[in-house]
């Protein structure tokens, strides 16, 4: 069969479930993934005769999206902070809204090593021994997208990253590998943590925040396929994890350290208030691109 003509059965058998452009991509996804061709190579070859095996896995993928598998997990593979990712059915798939977490804790290193710089230059580099050797951990790292994307545009830092999920950390592992970074891994429940044997300058994390009351809410790939383990929190104690972690940041960030979180939209101003509430300062909330508050910041001032 020619390319061209599966491709209009792909859209055929789709056309019900997903809008035409969303059909389009998977079907680019798909091809670069098995044919090791692009958009532009399809143009330029329409008629192309595919093989056995490619129509089979073709085939197969299509049964997979008929059943609203997110096509992350059929591929195996997702791209977050234009790096390569491995997932599974054990990580969250990474977020756009986490690329801008990570965007906004990497301007605040970036920002901060000009302040040291700058301070250094007017002491004359006598009086001030701070170095920008900077201790982070990243705090439910599912695929480990977020420590793995600051360990790849922060340097001289040591990177820690936890979960619960001892399966998830093994997909970060594999992770960290294929982008060749170094993390120190812990397998850890947050919630049963009292302390760390280390101080941090960055606790960051993007928790689980999504109310079970919520759930009509989110799409079905993601309540069928995504771990519910990574998305929900009971009704009742929607911010379980950032009052606990918070506690734990109060006992482990160095002087001027830092606490980001990524949040539930619907709780912005409670966020805040937590943490004005725990004695952090310096608070900032700030919206993702669709205009939804969607992530905090705050220092500990010791
Ligand atoms: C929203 S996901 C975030 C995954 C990844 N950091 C990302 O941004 O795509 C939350 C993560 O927290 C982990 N988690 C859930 N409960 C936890 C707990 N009690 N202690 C530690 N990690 C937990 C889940 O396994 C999941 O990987």
């Amino acid at each position: 069969m020619t390319i061209k003509k599966f491709k209009n059965i792909f859209k055929k058998e789709l056309l019900n479930l997903y809008p035409k452009q969303e059909i389009d991509n998977f079907f680019y996804l798909l091809t670069y993934s098995f044919l090791n061709l692009n958009r532009i190579d399809l143009a330029l070859d329409p008629n192309l005769e595919i093989v056995f095996e490619a129509e089979q896995k073709y085939h197969s993928a299509l049964a997979k999206l008929k059943k609203e598998i997110p096509i992350q997990y059929i591929l195996g593979a997702t791209e977050f902070y234009g790096l390569n990712f491995k997932v599974d059915a054990n990580v969250l798939i990474p977020r756009p809204e986490t690329e801008e977490l990570v965007k906004w804790v990497i301007e605040g290193v970036e920002s901060r090593k000009l302040k040291v710089k700058s301070e250094k230059l007017i002491t004359n580099n006598k009086f001030r021994t701070q170095t920008t050797n900077l201790n982070i951990i990243d705090i439910g790292t599912g695929s480990g997208c977020i420590a793995i994307a600051l360990a790849k545009n922060i340097s001289n830092a040591t990177i820690w990253a936890l979960d619960i999920s001892d399966k998830a950390l093994e997909v970060a592992k594999y992770n960290a590998k294929l982008n060749g970074v170094d993390i120190q891994f812990l397998h850890k429940d947050i919630l049963n943590t009292k302390k760390f044997s280390v101080k941090f300058d960055l606790i960051i994390s993007n928790p689980p925040y999504v109310r079970e009351l919520e759930k009509h809410e989110i799409n079905n790939n993601v309540l069928q396929y995504e771990p519910h383990l990574a998305l929900f929190v009971k009704n009742e104690n929607a911010l379980i994890f950032y009052d606990k972690i918070a506690d734990l940041a109060k006992k482990n960030l160095n002087k001027n350290g830092q606490l980001y979180f990524e949040i539930n939209q619907y709780f912005g101003n409670e966020t805040k208030a937590l943490l004005l509430k725990k004695g952090f300062r310096n608070i900032a909330l700030k919206k993702d691109i669709f205009k939804n508050d969607r992530m905090i910041k705050a220092a500990y001032l010791l």
